[in-house]
């Protein structure tokens, strides 16, 4: 079964083709990186019009890279939401329009949904497992049951963990996005040297803004001149310390087979690492360039979900209220 995947939710305009859910055939990312970079973070009008322009083209050279035509896709995926609403509607437009010009299936995926499934792509992981989801805007601990059933165990109070990276990135003078820039100079600090907070928070819930201030704190004491290399490291150790810890624990009182882990900041290096020295059970992570934001995944959604809906009205799988298919907003600025 070959789906098409879009996804638009953020700064990334993204298409790719995924057969039977795992095995990636292409797979284009447009980053908009460069455009968002003068302003320290994602500026939603920017990006609704960089998605607009490459759009058409992106989903026609795709195709053509590949020697597919619309005649062989089984069905269309995309995601709708959460992300930046201007932005989802630029791939949710596109997705729809082709879906009733060439009379596919359209299939609405959670952009959660769609990290959790990155894991899929050119793997053999079969649930159960316990997942970390840790991106730009979310950190949850999640239950995964079966390949649709989900429980949320625990998640941020507050910022996100790859916004807690991108905001003392920019406190330590680094372009955007802070997490990718952060973890370059941490490789030639000594994690060590600062001795940071952890938020006192229950088991399965994150904070990362207590640690934010500790770090503004320490700044304003030290001298200009500080080792900004140790800082990162530090930072660093200290973030990926504490996922690795409680993502530890939950597998353990979940009794859970295997750990995942999802999103943007599974890239980073120490964190992999960390956890696979450390952690009891099997550890599964998506390949490097699946962790960010990518059309891949949100085709490989589509098919996990493709028999669970029925019409495009129930296909948002983590809306409390199923009937329900509002985008959701969320700022990243
Ligand atoms: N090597 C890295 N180390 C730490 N953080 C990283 C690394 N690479 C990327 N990130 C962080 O990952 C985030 C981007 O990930 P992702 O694309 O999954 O987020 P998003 O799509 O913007 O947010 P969400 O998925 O929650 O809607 C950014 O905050 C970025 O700084
Ligand atoms: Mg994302």
């Amino acid at each position: 079964m070959l789906i098409l995947g879009i996804e638009t939710s953020c700064d990334e305009t993204a298409v790719a083709i995924v057969e039977d859910g795992r095995k990636v055939i292409v797979n284009n990312v447009i980053s908009q990186i460069e455009l968002h970079k003068e302003f320290g973070g994602v500026k939603p009008s920017v990006a609704k019009l960089a998605h607009e322009e490459v759009i058409d083209d992106l989903v026609e050279n795709t195709l053509k890279t590949v020697n597919i035509s619309f005649k062989d896709l089984d069905a269309i995926s995309v995601t709708l939401g959460p992300g930046l609403v201007i932005s989802l509607l630029v791939g949710f437009k596109t997705a729809k329009n082709l879906a009733l010009l060439y009379k596919k299936k359209l299939i609405g995926v959670n952009h959660l949904f769609g990290h959790i499934c990155s894991n899929y792509l050119e793997s053999t992981l079969e649930p159960p497992f316990v997942c970390l989801l840790v991106s730009g805007g979310h950190t949850q601990i999640i239950n995964v049951k079966t390949y649709t059933e989900y429980e949320a165990l625990g998640s941020t109070l507050d910022d996100a963990c790859g916004e807690a990276f991108d905001k003392i990135g920019r406190l330590l003078g680094l372009p955007y996005p802070g997490g990718p820039n952060l973890e370059k100079l941490a490789y030639s600090g000594n994690p060590n040297v600062f001795k940071l907070p952890e938020a006192k928070v229950s088991v399965y819930d994150f904070s990362f803004s207590g640690l934010k201030t500790a770090v503004l704190r320490l700044v304003e004491k030290l001298p200009e001149d500080y080792n900004k290399a140790d800082l990162a490291a530090s930072f660093q150790e200290n973030v990926t310390n504490t996922l690795v810890k409680k993502i530890i624990f939950a597998s353990e009182k979940l009794n859970a087979p295997k750990i995942v882990i999802a999103g943007g900041v599974t890239a980073n290096q120490t964190l992999r690492k960390k956890l696979q020295e450390l952690s009891p059970v099997p550890v599964f992570m998506p390949n490097l360039k699946y962790c960010t934001d990518n059309g891949a995944m949100i085709a490989s959604a589509g098919y996990f979900l493709k028999d669970t809906i029925q019409e495009l009205e129930t296909m948002d799988v983590f809306a409390k209220d199923s009937s329900s298919v509002k985008l959701k907003a969320s700022s990243r600025l």
